[in-house]
């Protein structure tokens, strides 16, 4: 890990692995057994993940860059002069740059990641690129609060970036939580720009998560190469195979890892068996209708003011202002 340049000043509040492990072990003691999707992401997970988002079957990256592209002055104009924008995730894409260069003289960018090496390298690079807005990253897990740092210049107004359908990975109920503490986080008057993906056929959305080259098989399967690595785990990684599946009721994928055979897992100071059959559910990718949205954002104390979708309304922008 490199360190970190010396006008970064870093919130550090990352997990240590005793805290992964005992998370780990409990997911996986429940009757349906559970990882958390949180863990997907380390150096080779979020390789896997860029590579995923160029996978021709996954089109939410693609059409929401597209949908960014096509109306960013319009939520830059939204958005107004003098915005401190926060990001839950670390921002290496082209969305954070597009929407950085289009606002109005950002005073500071707040990226919040789980991953330190990540947020550093990435916030390193936007503090680079833009070289008069004052980058000011929290290594945190962005779903429990956190205070947010105050720019030296007076903002005059906070906006939360949280693109890319993240927001989906976290059930109904969570995703109200979420929005409630981002409503916190930005205040009265504040905003949102959120990635928001939607309800479809069934075939596009398993497509998306069932690639035929295999790469979100890789992606999913890495997280047992990560618990082995990192955890001290013995999973057998040939004993598992990705199936991601559309749950109707839950209007979400689920990811699941699929015990080919019975096996087993030793895992901080205990086992874990498998049936054949029985499998692991690794995420939830929760899909929205705009009303089923809108009305979680109400919930929330957020009022939807804009939508911005692709013509086949696969995706959408969704601009939020809080009551
Ligand atoms: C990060 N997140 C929005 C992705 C999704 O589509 O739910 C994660 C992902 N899982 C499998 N493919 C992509």
């Amino acid at each position: 890990m490199t360190d970190s340049a010396p006008s970064l000043e870093l919130t550090n509040l990352e997990p240590t692995a005793a805290d992964m492990t005992a998370q780990v072990a409990r997911g996986l003691s429940n009757s349906q057994k559970t990882m958390p999707s949180a863990f997907f992401y380390d150096e080779p997970g979020s390789a896997l993940f860029d590579e995923i988002c160029r996978v021709p079957e996954y089109y939410p990256t693609r059409t929401e860059l597209a949908i960014m592209a096509a109306s960013l002055p319009e939520m830059a104009a939204a958005i107004g002069p003098e915005a401190l924008v926060i990001e839950y995730g670390s921002g290496t894409g082209l969305k954070t740059r597009g929407l950085l260069s289009a606002l109005e003289r950002p005073v500071g960018y707040v990226p919040v990641e789980i991953s330190r090496e990540f947020l550093m390298t990435s916030a390193e690079a936007l503090q680079a690129e833009f070289g008069d807005l004052e980058v000011l990253p929290v290594c945190a897990d962005f779903t429990e609060p956190f205070e947010v740092p105050k720019p030296s210049k007076p903002a005059q107004r906070r906006a939360l970036y949280f693109p890319g359908s993240t927001i989906g990975n976290f059930r109904p109920e969570f995703a109200t939580k979420l929005l409630r503490q981002m409503r916190d986080e930005v205040g009265s008057g504040g905003c949102a720009l959120i990635g928001v993906d939607l309800v479809k056929v069934t075939q596009t959305l398993e497509a998306a998560y069932n690639d035929a080259q295999g790469v979100t098989a890789k992606f999913n399967l890495n997280m047992l190469r990560r618990a082995n690595a990192e955890l001290g785990a013995d999973f057998d990684l040939d004993a598992f195979r990705h199936r991601a599946v559309w749950v109707q009721e839950r209007s979400a994928i689920e990811m699941r890892l699929y015990a080919r055979r019975p096996t087993a897992v030793n895992l901080g100071g205990k086992r874990f068996t498998f049936l054949e059959g029985e499998w692991i559910h690794t995420e939830d990718s929760h899909k929205y209708t705009l009303e089923a949205f809108a009305s979680l954002a109400q919930q929330a104390g957020f009022d939807v003011d804009r939508v911005w979708t692709d013509d086949d309304k696969l995706f959408s922008v969704q601009y939020l202002l809080a009551r």
